[in-house]
């Protein structure tokens, strides 16, 4: 034993505070982003069924809910919004009372100084689903731009602190950065969707906004999970046509996906932790299969060791609890 030669890496892990004074990757409450689904109507607090601790909030019950995201320290949130009407081009998306609209408005009153990130996308508007317009089957992309401007104006007009545009159509930050700067909001950043996959990941979001595709699938926009050269191509051409940050969607299956972004650009990356991987794990902590907090934290902690600045996740408040104790 004496005149071997290895290594003793146990040395660093021989008690907590030795783990902690050699830690090198940390959650902050400040890399949260907290994402809230507003509906039109009255009363309404209606658990998501497949993301429990996940609610559908009408305005009036908007006060709890940020009255709650403040208190725990969070600073941003991203709205998602369920309007009850629907028709072919999505016009709740960027009409000037449209929910986001309003909700943001109403965030505004109550809290001045929380960032307030609206979802710029028509497939929650859309009565076939699609995160664009229609016209024989087909998604068509240039004229769907249009429509994603102009929903991003009426967003920033209402008072939105970035535009979070997600529907993955060729052009759409060059459309909205056009759109924004002509209206006067040239100060207002856009955090793209840059890198979004066609996953299965995202099922339990569309039982929570209602936007399942009615005909076919959305594999003619987003990106096919096999392929990461494309994710480079995509993260590549948002940032010269003005995205401010970069997201990656989904993140656990994708973490690698993750550290190349990070690698090759210098925009904070956001990795959003989707409703899917909420999901894994909310059923199987109720289960008694996993233990919630452990396993939440290590994920979230592998998204930021990935190479993400910022995390966009429906775990926020319980990681802001968590964080505090
Ligand atoms: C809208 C949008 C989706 C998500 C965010 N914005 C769903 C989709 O593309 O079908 C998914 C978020 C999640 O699963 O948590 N385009």
């Amino acid at each position: 034993m004496k005149d071997m030669q290895f290594k003793r890496h146990r040395r660093l892990r021989s008690s907590a505070n030795m783990r902690a004074l050699v830690r090198e990757t940390h959650l902050h409450i400040d890399d949260l982003i907290y994402p809230i689904f507003v509906v039109e109507g009255e009363n309404i607090k209606k658990e998501i069924s497949s993301m429990p601790g996940i609610y559908n909030l009408s305005l009036d019950q908007l006060k709890g809910e940020m009255d709650e995201v403040v208190a725990l320290g969070i600073k941003s949130v991203l709205l998602f919004g369920v309007p009850n009407e629907k028709d072919a081009e999505g016009s709740g998306a960027f009409h000037n009372h449209g929910i986001v609209q309003e909700a943001t408005r109403l965030i505004k009153k109550m809290y001045p100084e929380i960032i307030i990130i609206a979802d710029t996308c028509l497939c929650e508007y859309t009565d076939h689903g699609h995160c664009g317009v229609i016209a024989d089957g087909k998604i068509l992309n240039d004229p769907s731009l249009d429509l994603l401007a102009k929903t991003a104006v009426s967003q920033a007009e209402a008072g939105a602190d970035i535009i979070a545009p997600s529907n993955m159509m060729d052009g759409f930050v060059a459309a909205i950065r056009k759109g924004l700067d002509e209206a006067g909001y040239e100060d207002i950043p856009i955090m793209s969707y840059a890198v979004k996959y066609a996953s299965a990941f995202y099922g339990p979001f569309r039982d929570a906004a209602g936007s399942t595709p009615q005909f076919g699938d959305r594999k003619t926009y987003q990106m096919d999970p096999a392929n990461r050269l494309e994710a480079l191509r995509e993260a590549e051409s948002d940032v010269e046509e003005g995205a401010d940050f970069l997201i990656v969607k989904p993140t656990l299956s994708y973490l690698d996906i993750v550290r190349d972004v990070k690698n090759e650009f210098n925009l904070p990356v956001v990795a959003y932790n989707v409703s899917g991987e909420y999901s894994l794990i909310k059923a199987a902590a109720q289960n008694g299969w996993v233990d919630e907090k452990t396993i939440v934290l290590e994920t979230l902690t592998s998204m930021k060791r990935a190479g993400s600045d910022l995390i966009i996740t429906y775990f926020a408040k319980d990681v802001a609890k968590w964080l505090a104790e």
